[in-house]
């Protein structure tokens, strides 16, 4: 299992500090892979806090190049220089406030896996798309956009993040998180025949139904708020037990 802390814009340097510090004490199971994803400017603190852990750490965004005139942007090259081993993209607050394109994920993907850090494809619908039943083809034109004709490696991570579950408190039904993860997994591995894929839930994860879901083809998580207290993390994080 892999679940990773998304921090979002949270913390200051103090905290991000403190957190990582008390992070690095607690119990991890056997097979869990965690890391946190912090803002850009505090990637090296923690990273150095938790370096010889079993916690890795990732960014929670990137831009395509490798340098150049992009003022505000942070690259793959520039990540990987700092150690990162993951990063996200396509999140639902980037497409929706960032206006970030499937074009642009496509181009993170390919430039992230250039450099050997591993990118979290997210994908997901919003409730208004659900309700219209196009849950199936926002995702799998999502997919398609971003992954067609790439060559991946042998691993690739992809988080099911329903919009309508993002920090509202309402958390998909093992159910919804089965029939979205089974179909994710069966048009991305349609399409990258050789490529095992991971397939993560996010959207309002929590200490109380992590545990309900653990469910056939959900291989971790990536949680948001609940990962900004370190005793609500380590609880989910125990769950995976
Ligand atoms: P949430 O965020 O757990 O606060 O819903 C999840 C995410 O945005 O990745």
């Amino acid at each position: 299992m892999v679940i990773l802390g998304n921090w979002k814009m949270n913390m200051v340097v103090s905290n991000a500090i403190a957190f990582s510090k008390r992070l690095r004490e607690i119990d991890i199971p056997e097979d869990v892979e965690i890391g946190v994803l912090p803002s850009y400017v505090y990637l090296s603190e923690v990273a150095n806090i938790l370096e010889g852990s079993r916690i890795s750490v990732g960014a929670q965004d990137c831009y395509y190049e490798d340098q150049g005139a992009f003022t505000g942007e942070v690259s793959p090259l520039q990540l990987k220089d700092l150690g990162m081993k993951w990063c996200l993209v396509g999140h639902s607050e980037r497409r929706q406030m960032f206006y970030e394109t499937d074009e642009d994920t496509r181009r993170k993907v390919v430039s992230l896996m250039r450099h050997g850090i591993n990118p979290v494809l997210c994908v997901g619908e919003t409730l208004a798309q659900r309700e219209a039943g196009r849950m199936f083809g926002i995702i799998s034109s999502q997919l398609f956009r971003s992954l067609e004709r790439l060559k991946l490696n042998d691993e690739f991570t992809i988080a099911y993040e329903p919009i309508w579950a993002i920090g509202t408190g309402i958390t998909a039904k093992p159910k919804q998180v089965e029939e979205a993860t089974s179909v994710i997994r069966q048009i991305a591995e349609r399409m990258h025949r050789n490529t095992r894929f991971n397939v993560l839930y996010g959207g309002s994860v929590n200490e109380d139904n992590a545990k309900n879901l653990i469910i056939n083809g959900v291989d971790g998580f990536l949680v948001g708020g609940a990962s900004l207290s370190v005793i609500r993390f380590s609880k989910i994080i125990d769950s995976a037990r």
